[in-house]
């Protein structure tokens, strides 16, 4: 949720320097930017609506030359995205960038108006901006002055600063927003994450919160809470700036789907070893928690199916939002497991931090490395995914399944619960999942095909039972995600509780019935909205007969059999491929969809 970059060293170059900077963390939000640079000692602004290459247009000018400057792509909180409410803000001496949210901007700003401080934009970021200046002009030392006003500031926030009379120093703060400060050849970096520096360094250090960076052409200084200066250890980026780049693919999406046929067999090549996933003594959980937000919550649900179908440990999955402020009966023995692909979602890591506090063991599942919850929760298991860039996960769900999986495995091998075949069936799966996942994303005249008969509807529902209804959540999701077309998810026996009423000739209906047990009444489900007119995509699995599916389905996709352990992954994989041609079709803009971001840091 919006991305910050500052820059300042020996290069005449800040501005390319932040812009390339704020186009590999668009991600982040999109829906106005700005900059503020440095250009003969004086801080000069330029602000756009949309995305970064409206402001880009606006620096074309070849004099505007500066070595330090300060950016940010904005994803709206407070106030409708355009120019005055875009950051940076400037109130008197202050000009800053921020992501987060002041929660008590409200009280603040009456405060500040009531001694004549006036406002130009709806945001709390202009407050926090006004609120610095006001405490400047009494706290001269910046340093002193940066800490007595967050005090000030409930809510979370990763801040770059700039004082007007030291205008080429930047000054950056956080708590509860991610920042990182990058160490270069020729400068000094503020990013939201490392993707705002990898293109010029790949040197850097994780701020913690209520540190302050102090940056300069060539010096990094790190100041505690109490402004004792500290050394923070100098870190390694893990991932290259190619892995940013779409590499010939037409969007980042789908060069993402096509990754996973190699991600998944790496985890389940090098995790079946994985030191951490080996030490989870699952004899000491009576009960596993799932929490997270989004698809990483419906890659939840697919590990509780898998937990209680296999091992038959308790497992509920709650949304982190729900999670955190609803009584929950935590203690020593729950196991809580914490989902995210970014490791920042603001809910997330409340919820993780609920659950410490009340001394359950915490394990996440995270793809970002360093990132706050991977570095919080008491265990972590990367999904080493690589970057996501696409707002609308694919890799990055996918990986979390697989982990899952993993770990559902690993209990039954613990508790005992793991027979030879299944074992083997399962080996045999992991062995084949490139290739397999591979011919269903080469088979694409049976997804573009579908994406035809889809694009132009209004509202498609998905429906399942068991593992397969997790997958039809996910599936839905992306398709509303990056199409915009209305589309719900159903238990396919709950149907007929309401829901079947909007069923009408025509209406789409994405069936899947993978599971051989519950085959026979996913069937009879489909068969009911055929009987009122639906039009029935029926997505299964080779081992069964697909010509005595003709009576109920009007196209079917017969995919691979697999063990439980890796069915969802190639099944989420053609509900991806599927999304992602629907959005084509409608020319959307499927990376960044409307409304959204991919890291969600406010709640
Ligand atoms: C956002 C993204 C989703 C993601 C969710 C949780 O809404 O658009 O794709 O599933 O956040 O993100 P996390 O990083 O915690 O997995």
């Amino acid at each position: 949720m919006c991305g910050i970059i500052g820059y300042t060293g020996k290069s005449n170059n800040a501005k390319e320097i932040v812009l390339t900077g704020l186009k590999n963390l668009e991600y982040r939000g999109y829906d106005s930017a700005g900059i503020a640079l440095t250009l003969n000692n004086k801080i000069t602004l330029f602000k756009s609506k949309g995305k970064i290459v409206n402001l880009e247009e606006k620096l074309m000018d070849d004099s505007i030359n500066s070595s330090t400057a300060i950016a940010h792509t904005r994803w709206a909180t407070h106030g409708e995205p355009n120019e005055i409410n875009a950051h940076p803000h400037q109130s008197g001496k202050i000009t800053l960038v921020h992501n987060g949210i002041i929660e008590n901007y409200l009280d603040l700003k009456t405060y500040l108006i009531k001694q004549g401080v006036t406002f130009q934009s709806e945001t709390d970021t202009e407050v926090a901006c006004a609120y610095l200046n006001f405490i400047y002009q009494t706290q001269k030392d910046k340093l002193k002055c940066i800490h007595e006003a967050c005090q000030a500031f409930r809510g979370s926030y990763a801040f770059a600063i700039l004082f007007e009379d030291e205008p080429e120093v930047i000054y950056a703060t956080r708590k509860d927003s991610p920042l990182i400060i990058g160490i270069g050849s020729e400068g000094n970096f503020a990013g939201s994450d490392i993707s705002a520096i990898l293109d010029y360094t790949s040197q850097y250090m994780l701020l913690e919160k209520g540190e302050i960076a102090r940056l300069t052409k060539d010096q990094v200084e790190i100041f505690d809470e109490n402004n004792a200066p500290i050394q923070k250890e100098i870190k390694q980026a893990t991932w290259s700036a190619t892995e940013y780049k779409k590499n010939g693919f037409e969007h980042f999406m789908l060069k993402e789907i096509h990754e996973e046929p190699s991600v998944i067999e790496q985890i389940f090549h090098s995790h079946l070893a994985d030191e951490t996933l080996q030490k989870i003594d699952f004899s000491k959980f009576q009960e596993i928690h799932i929490v997270a937000c989004g698809s990483a919550m419906h890659a939840g649900m697919v590990g509780k199916y898998l937990f209680q179908n296999y091992t038959k440990i308790p497992v509920t999955v709650d949304i982190a939002s729900e999670y955190r402020y609803n009584t929950q009966l935590i203690n020593e023995k729950t196991l809580v497991i914490i989902i995210s692909q970014s490791g920042e979602t603001a809910d997330t890591l409340a919820a993780l931090r609920l659950a410490k506090q009340e001394k359950a063991t915490t394990l996440a599942i995270v793809n970002v490395v360093g990132s706050t919850i991977a570095r919080e929760a008491s265990l972590c298991i990367y999904t080493n995914a690589g970057p996501e860039i696409a707002v609308a996960t694919t890799k990055g769900y996918t990986s979390q399944v697989a982990i899952l999986s993993l770990l559902v495995l690993n209990a039954m091998k613990q508790k005992g619960l793991l027979s030879k075949e299944l074992e083997q069936n399962v080996l045999k799966d992991f062995e084949n999942i490139h290739s397999i996942l591979n011919q269903v994303i080469k088979n694409d005249t049976i997804y573009k095909a579908i994406a035809k008969r889809l694009y132009q509807q209004n509202d498609i529902f998905f429906i399942g039972r068991g593992i397969d209804y997790a997958l039809c959540m996910e599936g839905s999701l992306k398709l509303k995600e990056i199409s915009y077309i209305h589309s719900e998810a159903y238990a396919a026996g709950e149907l007929k509780h309401g829901t079947i009423s909007l069923i009408e000739n025509g209406t789409p209906v994405i069936a899947i019935a993978t599971n051989d047990k519950l085959f026979e009444k996913t069937v009879s489900n489909i068969e009911e909205t055929k009987a009122r007119g639906a039009y029935t995509i029926f997505i299964t699995t080779d081992n069964l007969n697909a010509d005595s599916f003709e009576s109920f389905s009007d196209i079917t996709v017969s995919l691979p059999k697999t063990t439980d352990f890796v069915q969802p992954i190639v099944v989420v994989t053609i509900l991806q491929l599927i999304a992602y041609e629907v959005a084509k079709l409608r020319g959307c803009d499927i990376d960044k969809p409307k409304n959204l971001a991919k890291s969600v840091t406010v709640e």
